[in-house]
């Protein structure tokens, strides 16, 4: 049977990403997120799983505010980075994993989450920035990956407590997977941030650290928090945090927090990373 290993929560800040690529991270303002991403890649050397389960958003780049479905898996063979608009990422090509993306689509429809099914899409920096931050620059990836992606772009959204359930569905789905492979799974995006209007560049330390604090301890507190709390306590892109809750939720009762970090500022975000080692 498959083993669900951990899980990690990262921001995907796309600045990161161009840091890495355009050799930038040793400078003053990079260094001491650089630094801190450290003891990330130091745990994911150690601990790389067959495939990663990486849930992210699309930031209406491969989908458009005409067509967003809540929630797709990915089922392709492979998948390529992105354009947003200065020419895709220079990274290597994502491996996906069908076999295990179409056990979760069958197994998560069976229980009433009703997902969309993608085969061919390019990933932006929701995916491929968590990528780099836990493999820095690769040759190749090490682990195969399924994308997940929620829409927190196009309102309605699906809540955070629903978002928490169907992780507790990934989970079981996992469980039931035939194969004796091994699974991490990474919710993305967050924390605080507001990308646009009055309030752009709104930060909130309290709300964040509650929300890593409950991440390990009371995920059920992050689970009921609603659109607004977010909007308001953490601006209107802070929303990307139920992507999280997924993550959460297909983890056991009791997970280890084996590492968190926090740095403010990163671009117009707080860049927020925890990794949680599953439970018993
Ligand atoms: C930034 C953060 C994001 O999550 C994103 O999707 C785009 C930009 C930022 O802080 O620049
Ligand atoms: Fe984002």
């Amino acid at each position: 049977m498959a083993r669900l290993i951990a899980g990690m929560g990262t921001s995907h800040v796309p600045g990161v990403g161009a840091a890495i690529d355009n050799g930038k991270t040793g400078e003053d303002y990079w260094k001491p997120l650089f630094k801190g991403l450290i003891p990330i890649r130091e745990w994911h050397a150690k601990n790389v799983p067959d495939v990663n389960i990486i849930v992210f958003n699309d930031h209406a780049t491969s989908y458009s505010l005409n067509s967003y479905a809540t929630f797709t898996i990915g089922v392709g063979e492979r998948y390529k980075a992105a354009d947003e608009g200065w020419g895709p990422r220079k990274v290597p090509d994502m491996e996906g994993h069908p076999e295990l993306a179409w056990h979760l689509v069958e197994s998560l429809m069976a229980e009433e989450f009703d997902m969309a099914v993608v085969a061919d899409i390019d990933l932006d920096h929701g995916f491929t920035v968590p990528l780099s931050i836990a493999y820095d620059q690769p040759a190749a990836w090490p682990a195969a990956v399924v994308p997940l992606c929620v829409n927190v772009i196009q309102h309605p959204l699906p809540t955070a407590m629903r978002c928490y359930k169907l992780g507790q569905a990934i989970g079981r789905a996992i469980a039931s997977f035939p194969e004796e492979i091994t699974i991490a799974i990474w919710g993305t995006g967050g924390l605080s941030h507001q990308l646009g209007g009055e309030r752009a560049g709104v930060v909130n330390p309290d709300f964040d650290k509650a929300f890593l604090d409950n991440l390990t301890q009371n995920p059920l507190a992050n689970a009921a928090l609603t659109h607004t709390d977010f909007i308001r306590d953490a601006g209107c892109e802070g929303v990307e945090m139920i992507m999280w809750n997924v993550m959460r939720g297909a983890l056991n009762n009791t997970v280890k927090e084996v590492y968190r970090f926090y740095h403010i500022p990163v671009s117009a975000t707080a860049y927020g990373a925890i990794i949680l080692e599953n439970g018993a």
